[in-house]
């Protein structure tokens, strides 16, 4: 049996979220008893206090309580309460005492008076919010406090998923924002490793309220001329990053890496068979379309959502270190001809979604050349690395910066990314803007408008008093279209391109580091050979009851399960968390990925020890 997990600091104590919030209500009584501190507590927020000081007294252990009250001595001594009579400043930004359990939603602007609790409200919001990302950061915070799926359905103290028929007070609204974020995960936390999309940006952060703030919608100029505006300039800039000519081409943010891809898809299409827009799949001969059998599984859904069936997608076979063959394609597309059917699309994918692998691009685009065939390049993970000099492109395994170095025939990660005809990147990956945030780049412009534009006149009307060319909502499948770009252009202001740089060259060497600690550590096993070419790092843990079993069909079953159960109570410790999968004929293994900028060598050295902790008797 594995030990017993390390008593961790519940994710909402004080004591877990380091130093206490000058401007929180939750203030520590002058005394120093955890009761005092309650009745304070109390006496701010009143029943929301009560009901936060119930919840700590049920969840918080001794430790937790004198964590709270020397928390509050120090806050105390530094004379720093003063949130609930936070005088001087401007008055509508000062934090006064309110009963929200006798106000409601309808006493909130645009309600008469309605601006004093409207202030109050968000102030208490935005103090539940910024209580909630400086936890995140800490690292003595739980990751998770999981509750299997019937525990939050059935209801817990005070946080009920019910919709309700009469309005609940702002007290129970505010529970309601607190104990969302309570059950949820922080995947911004440097110790979450689950997903390639993870980080928690600050001003990524404020972009998004701000975007929410405006409420608007991307299909027209009309109603979102500087967001619609900074999307264009930011698509171009991305589009000269992959090295098309000036920036020169088409493109628009869409809800996701999948739907991007749908996108290149539909316009491959397009191109060929323009009829198909009006006439539908008859109107064309058999088209084909082919990607690795380790590409992301959005490529299958495209081909099945669009028409073309999921038996009409090919699936390449790849090498050791997951890249596809060229060779195989060639073979693939040469035999789908002699049966009479039409190649039309190829995929080829730069960052693997578990191995991370960046298949041959400009091996791939000399023979999309030779048979006439659309090229697309699913970078949605791998994009990233653009930004970075060092990951980008190497000739002869020698780093470069610029382009002029660059040898078009050499293999390494994105070379030939200029050859393709459409490119998606998700800045939400790797970049780590705050989710959504999508791109499909299109290489030629023209196409995206011909393949979906509607032309609905009650939108797009020709006759408006500016450049209507402005209007970019047409070339989407939607029609209201979520502000994605805001928080990414904020972003790129606020790092420069060299901070992304940065943070991306960071996260490549924390997965380098990793490598090199497991790579010959007692009881860990690679994937597969070499360095990682992304951050991916794919691994087994071998718990010491496996070591000297020899290979065969009880090791690979007992080796299986390990990886789930250690996932299982690394989520019921709360301490960590790292996906895993099986792949092909390779049993269940741990993929490590590093996208979070908040991450260190410590958290890698952390995740090893709770592997090994809580493995070593499995
Ligand atoms: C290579 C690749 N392409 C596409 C996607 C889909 O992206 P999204 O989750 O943004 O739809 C993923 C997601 O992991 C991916 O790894």
């Amino acid at each position: 049996m594995a030990t017993a997990a390390p008593p961790t600091p519940h994710p909402t104590s004080p004591s877990a979220g380091g130093e206490a919030d000058p401007n929180s209500t939750n203030l520590w009584p002058p005394g120093s008893s955890y009761d005092a501190w309650y009745g304070v507590a109390h006496g701010c927020t009143r029943k929301l206090g009560m009901k936060i000081c119930g919840f700590l007294q049920k969840n918080n252990d001794l430790e937790e309580r004198s964590g709270i009250v020397s928390s509050f001595k120090e806050r105390a001594a530094k004379n720093l309460l003063s949130s609930c009579d936070n005088s001087g400043g401007d008055a509508r930004f000062r934090r006064t005492e309110i009963d929200f359990s006798n106000l409601y939603a309808r006493d909130l602007l645009p309600a008469k008076n309605g601006e004093e609790p409207t202030m109050q409200f968000l102030m208490e919001v935005v103090e539940i919010l910024t209580s909630y990302i400086k936890k995140t950061f800490d690292r003595t915070t739980k990751v998770l406090d999981f509750h299997h799926p019937h525990q939050l359905l059935e209801g817990m103290e005070g946080f009920n998923l019910e919709l309700p028929d009469q309005p609940d007070s702002l007290e129970q609204i505010l529970v309601d924002c607190r104990d969302t974020l309570k059950y949820g995960v922080r995947t911004g936390h440097p110790r979450f490793f689950n997903q390639l999309s993870t980080g928690l940006d600050i001003v990524g952060l404020a972009g998004e309220w701000l975007t929410s703030t405006s409420n608007t919608n991307m299909f027209t100029y009309e109603i979102a001329p500087v967001f619609v505006l900074m999307e264009q300039l930011t698509l171009k800039k991305m589009r000269e990053i992959v090295g098309w000519p000036n920036g020169e081409g088409d493109g628009i943010f869409s809800p996701g890496g999948a739907i991007s891809n749908m996108y290149s898809v539909m316009v491959a299409r397009y191109k060929v068979f323009p009829e198909v827009k009006t006439k539908g799949m008859g109107a064309a001969p058999r088209l084909v379309l082919f990607t690795s059998e380790l590409s992301h599984y959005s490529i299958k859904k495209a081909s099945a959502t669009l028409g073309f069936g999921t038996e009409n997608l090919i699936l390449l076979k790849t090498d050791e270190r997951g890249r596809v063959i060229p060779a195989y394609l060639e073979a693939k597309i040469i035999e789908a001809k002699q049966k009479g059917y039409v190649p039309m699309y190829v995929n080829a994918t730069a960052g693997t979604t578990v191995y991370g692998a960046f298949d041959p691009i400009n091996d791939i685009a000399d023979i999309c050349e030779k048979y006439k065939i659309w090229l697309h390049v699913d970078a949605a993970w791998g994009g990233g690395l653009l930004m970075s000099k060092k990951h980008r492109y190497k000739l002869n395994g020698v780093e470069r910066g610029g382009g002029l170095l660059m040898s078009k025939k050499h293999r390494y990660k994105l070379n030939g990314v200029e050859r393709a005809n459409s490119v998606t990147w998700n800045p939400h990956k790797m970049m780590g803007v705050l989710l959504q945030c999508s791109a499909v780049l299109i290489r030629e412009e023209g196409l995206l408008q011909g393949c979906n534009s509607m032309s609905a006149g009650y939108l797009f009307q020709p006759d408006k008093p500016y450049d209507v060319m402005y209007d970019t909502g047409d070339k989407a499948i939607q029609c209201g279209r979520h502000v994605d770009i805001f928080k990414f252009w904020l972003m790129w202001k606020a790092k420069g391109t060299v901070g992304f740089e940065h943070q991306i060259d960071k996260c490549l060497d924390l997965s380098a580091y990793l490598y090199e600690k497991i790579k010959n550590r007692e009881g860990f096993e690679m994937v597969f050979n070499g360095e990682p070419e992304h951050t991916n790092v794919c691994f087994w843990y071998i718990p010491p009851s496996l070591r000297h079993l020899p290979d065969g069909e009880e090791r690979r079953e007992r080796l299986h399960k390990v990886a789930p159960k250690i996932k299982a109570m690394m989520m019921e410790a709360g301490t960590t968390m790292v996906g895993y999968q099986p792949q092909g004929d390779k049993v269940n293994f741990f993929r490590m990925v590093i996208s979070n900028p908040a991450a260190g060598r410590s958290d890698i050295d952390f995740l090893v020890e709770e592997i090994e902790r809580l493995g070593q008797d499995l």
